[in-house]
């Protein structure tokens, strides 16, 4: 697709000169301009980038009535040269449309996400700031846009996308709960894709948790709450001993990127990675005998997290300090990765 293809409707000014991009909170200042495109007559079209800004929508909208929704995450990154790098943006686009499918969503093209996407970030480059943990967090979505309120897939919709400058997505340690009586997903469910409820699903719970010091949730299947699959804005690792175990994808599990390329970088670093189903109770008496060396979290926003310590039925256990952890170890390997400081031998880096 052509560039003119894109309407572009530059901001008349811009406010990157009010940001303090050395203290950013996650997800709270956006960029100067978004992309969007409509979806009509059953096709998608009108592809344009406009000032950001907000929407003017049909109350009776679906996406309000019925959380027909779907995102992606993504982040851009700046090298010391000043070039710019996406990570993986396939997979993005893959997945969106893995998303969209099970939420009766139409897919969206692959010419109008990459043109769009690729325009986007080099009309507000300046957001995207040199510098180790430095990124501009990208926001891919579709809602359903038609006012019509019977409860039925739209036959409107929106594709947008926003920019966020970045920096690390929790500011502090991270302990967790393992979940014993909520749930995420369910077999034949929408745990896999990135539809919006399965995150607001889980707030009532996580602000339980928040409530008893613990950030975020690890949580079991939902059938026996006796195997541990993901904790809603990562994946999840386990270190037992010098082997790492983490749960495998399937209906219930986010089928992550920053999951998938730390499988990748560890086996290319001869660690023994198990794929396969990860008991509560193993884990549990890894704890207890001291083989469980580490948990961290894997996600695009969260990049590599340590867990410092969880709780389970009512007992608590605190991970060790590791000097040489794998958390540290894939993180700096996977960062080398997206900031073009390292070769790159699976051609995840994508030059904008
Ligand atoms: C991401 O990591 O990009 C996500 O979409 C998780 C979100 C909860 C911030």
């Amino acid at each position: 697709m052509m560039v003119k293809d894109i309407q572009i409707t530059p901001a008349k000014t811009s406010k990157i000169h009010d940001v303090d991009f050395n203290n950013l909170q996650f997800g709270r200042v956006f960029t100067d301009h978004m992309f969007e495109c409509d979806f009509k007559d059953g096709k998608w079209s009108n592809p344009k980038i406009v000032p950001y800004a907000p929407l003017t929508m049909e109350p009776s909208a679906r996406v309000f009535h019925y959380g027909q929704a779907v995102f992606e995450g993504m982040k851009a990154y700046r090298d010391d040269n000043d070039e710019l790098f996406l990570f993986r943006p396939d997979e993005n686009y893959a997945r969106i449309n893995k998303s969209a499918a099970r939420l009766a969503i139409p897919e969206f093209p692959e010419d109008f996400f990459f043109e769009g996407l690729k325009q986007l970030i080099l009309l507000d480059k300046d957001w995207v700031k040199k510098g180790w943990g430095n990124s501009l967090y990208i926001r891919p979505f579709v809602i359903a846009t038609e006012g019509a309120i019977a409860a039925s897939p739209a036959e409107e919709y929106k594709f947008m996308i926003i920019l966020s400058p970045a920096q690390a997505y929790y500011s502090q340690e991270v302990r967790v709960l393992f979940a014993e009586k909520f749930s995420r997903s369910a077999d034949g469910g929408v745990g896999y894709a990135k539809a919006a409820g399965n995150y607001a699903a889980q707030f009532y719970p996580t602000s339980l948790a928040h409530e008893r010091g613990y950030q975020q949730i690890i949580w079991t299947d939902a059938s026996t709450h006796e195997y541990l699959e993901e904790a809603g804005t990562m994946n999840i690792f386990f270190r037992v001993n010098d082997k790492l175990i983490t749960a495998p994808n399937n209906d219930r599990i986010l089928d992550g990127v920053t999951r998938k390329s730390v499988i990748q970088l560890a086996q290319d670093a001869g660690v023994d990675v198990e794929v396969r189903r990860v008991p509560v109770a193993e884990i549990k008496e890894a704890a207890r005998n001291g083989s469980l060396k580490e948990i961290f979290g894997a996600g695009t926003a969260a990049v590599i997290n340590p867990i410092a310590g969880f709780e389970h039925a009512g007992s608590t256990y605190e991970l060790p300090k590791m000097e040489d952890s794998y958390a540290t170890l894939f993180k700096e390997k996977l960062m080398n990765i997206q900031y073009n400081k390292a070769e790159d031998p699976h051609n995840w880096r994508f030059k904008i």
